[in-house]
């Protein structure tokens, strides 16, 4: 793909013809999607090598950019995002999540971003912090001194049932195995679902699509049954479900969100609200394990802030400033969403080449959070990275795990909170080790999970 650039030098025109950006090199037709589609971690890395900031390649007949470079982040996010929209995999999903805040677009999304926010507002999240260690508290009730557990299960359970408590003011945790269940039929199959020539297969009458509709079905019939309840009552419970159904549009119609409105943010919720910070508390837990020098002064902080073992609160989270350290620097080396896709609606100019309408464009935050240039031995868990000074003296988009611009996580103030206070809650009491041979290896799906689980030994640190 080339484009002609005019410039002017002088009186004379003339006509520079600019190159499509390097490439990997490939065996076949065909390999370099091949390759992305076996590891793709590995092949976004190696591109980034070989290529510099810019990679172009094709998966079928889609051409594809992958850009790494935090200046290429923030314009693509921010600076020139209505150039963009989402790429498949989320409007594939859309046959979930409906029209929720991630799949939507436009002046939709705008509108339910406006309708959900103060859902997400400093003082209402406050308000959670208690729920989230009282399901800490939960799950270390559970836990004996030396039991071995899958802690990626372990804490997938703990962040469901706190999301289902802050949104539903449902106790999910005795029905979070079967809600689990549906969850992970559905995101499997969701997988499934993003292989090309799904939308043909997800017509034919197979068992997976059977059981997608199922789990689906499950999950529909929950939501709308605690939706119906609340209408009628028009009881404020103080959780998320409350908000939403409350929300009006001040700045727009004045109106409120259907049923169906409702359902679809309650589900994307549900779903991008807990996975996603199971998975980095599971690295957490991992990295410590690895590091028992950094244990070590976590525990050190955790004995100075938490004086005789006592239960974090919100209050406490800004003295957890080493805490939060380890957790973003997990979210460094693990970024639970560890790539962004976004389709160019019109075409686009950037780093001296054109993105062509329909491009898909690749972001991705393993690649660039283990990037020398902004993390000196990237592959080292250090969290001192995360000084204020460090900070400041590496560029913002360096560092993305909650995305950025219109589109960014509208959960990250309780995902910090929540991380924050569970790894200080868990961590006052126990300490976690890998079972001795293990395997640990990444599996990028929809998040970015350990393909083994995390199996790991409960050693309970007050005995
Ligand atoms: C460590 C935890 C989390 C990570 C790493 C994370 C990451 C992200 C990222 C990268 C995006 C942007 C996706 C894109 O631009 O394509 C996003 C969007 C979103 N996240 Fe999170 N998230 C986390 C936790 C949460 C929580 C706890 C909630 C809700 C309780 C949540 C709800 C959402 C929603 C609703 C969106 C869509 C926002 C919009 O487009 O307006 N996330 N998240």
């Amino acid at each position: 793909m080339a484009f002609d650039q005019r410039n002017s030098v002088g009186s004379e025109l003339y006509v520079t013809i600019v190159q499509q950006p390097p490439t990997l090199k490939r065996k076949f037709l065909g390999a370099n999607f091949l390759a992305f589609r076996r590891d793709p971690l590995g092949f976004l890395q190696r591109a980034a090598r070989a290529c510099g900031d810019i990679t172009y390649f094709r998966m079928g007949p889609q051409n594809v950019y992958f850009l790494n470079h935090p200046d290429y982040v923030k314009d693509i996010l921010v600076t020139h995002n209505q150039n963009f929209i989402k790429g498949r995999a989320l409007q594939r999903s859309k046959r979930l999540l409906g029209e929720g805040l991630l799949t939507s677009e436009g002046e939709f999304h705008r509108r339910q971003r406006r309708l959900a926010q103060p859902a997400f507002h400093k003082q209402r999240i406050a308000t959670y912090g208690v729920t989230m260690t009282d399901f800490a508290e939960r799950t270390s009730a559970r836990w004996a001194d030396g039991d071995t557990l899958d802690v990626a299960e372990e804490m997938m359970r703990l962040t469901l049932g706190i999301v289902g408590k802050t949104l539903f003011d449902a106790d999910v945790e005795s029905e979070a195995q079967e809600i689990g269940e549906s969850l992970n039929t559905l995101m499997e199959l969701f997988n499934a679902m993003l292989l090309p020539f799904s939308e043909i297969l997800e017509k034919l009458p197979l068992p997976q699509n059977r059981r997608f509709q199922v789990a689906k079905d499950r999950l529909d019939a929950t939501i709308y049954r605690m939706i119906d309840e609340r209408r009628r009552t028009g009881e404020d419970r103080g959780d998320l479900l409350s908000m939403l159904l409350l929300a009006q549009d001040e700045e727009g119609d004045g109106k409120g969100m259907t049923d169906k409105q409702v359902r679809d943010e309650a589900l994307t919720i549900f779903l991008a609200g807990h996975e996603t910070t199971a998975n980095a508390l599971t690295w957490t837990w991992y990295l410590l394990s690895q590091h028992p020098e950094i244990e070590s002064r976590l525990h050190e902080e955790l004995e100075r802030v938490l004086v005789g073992k006592r239960l974090p609160t919100f209050e406490d989270v800004p003295s957890l400033r080493y805490t939060e350290m380890v957790f973003a620097e997990a979210m460094r080396l693990y970024p639970p969403a560890w790539a962004i896709g976004r389709l160019a609606i019109a075409d686009h100019k950037i780093g001296g080449y054109v993105i062509p309408a329909g491009s898909l464009v690749l972001l991705s935050q393993y690649v660039m959070h283990r990037d020398e240039r902004f993390y000196p031995e990237p592959e080292h868990f250090d969290p001192t990275r995360w000084t204020p000074e460090a900070r400041e003296a590496r560029p913002t988009y360096s560092y993305f795990p909650f995305g950025g611009g219109p589109r960014r996580c509208i959960g990250e103030g309780f995902a910090w909170m929540e991380g924050i206070l569970l790894i200080a809650a868990l961590a006052r009491n126990w300490k976690m080790r890998l079972v001795p041979g293990h395997p640990v290896e990444l599996r990028p799906v929809i998040t970015l999970r350990p393909k083994h689980g995390m199996r790991m030994t409960v050693g309970n640190r007050q005995q």
